[in-house]
């Protein structure tokens, strides 16, 4: 009989953030020059402003695979299209109560405003949801079973 090693690997969760061009991306970019560091495993995509990201793009991206989806935005008040951030707050909020009606847990999904200035912030948020997305594990619920037959 063949020795079976069971050695468990350590779950890392694929984190996707949208941040946007004018406030969360330059945050990420000053964490980045400030050498503060966040979790490898979060990829950026950079998007003009947070209300560009249509809620399909949250959902699109678990079905991909990925385990948490954090939407980063300019603070209220600041989003450089002037009202941006809230038809995002708003429909974040919609996608949240859609996300519990689905059974899929709350905390895979996040909106944060970092600004430009708060590379400090972005650091710290990044590490606590990607903290938070690990003890949640992975996500099953969406994720498209032809996807993972890829891997
Ligand atoms: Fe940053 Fe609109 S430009 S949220």
């Amino acid at each position: 009989m063949q020795d079976v090693k069971t050695e468990k690997k350590e779950f890392t969760p694929n984190i996707v953030a949208f941040c946007c061009n004018w406030c969360s991306y330059a945050g990420a970019d000053l964490a980045g020059s400030s050498r503060l560091s966040y979790p490898a495993n979060v990829k950026i995509i950079r998007v003009p402003c947070s209300c560009r990201v249509n809620p399909m793009f949250v959902l699109k991206a678990f079905q991909q695979g990925a385990d948490g989806v954090i939407l980063c935005g300019c603070h209220p008040g600041d989003c450089h299209y002037v009202t941006g951030n809230y038809y995002t707050r708003r429909r974040m909020a919609l996608l949240y109560s859609f996300l519990n009606y689905m059974g899929i847990e709350k905390a895979r999904t996040r909106l944060e405003w970092v600004s430009a200035a708060e590379g400090q912030r972005f650091s710290a948020v990044m590490n606590d949801f990607v903290k938070t997305v690990t003890e949640l594990g992975e996500n099953k619920r969406l994720t498209d079973l032809r996807v993972k037959e890829g891997e």
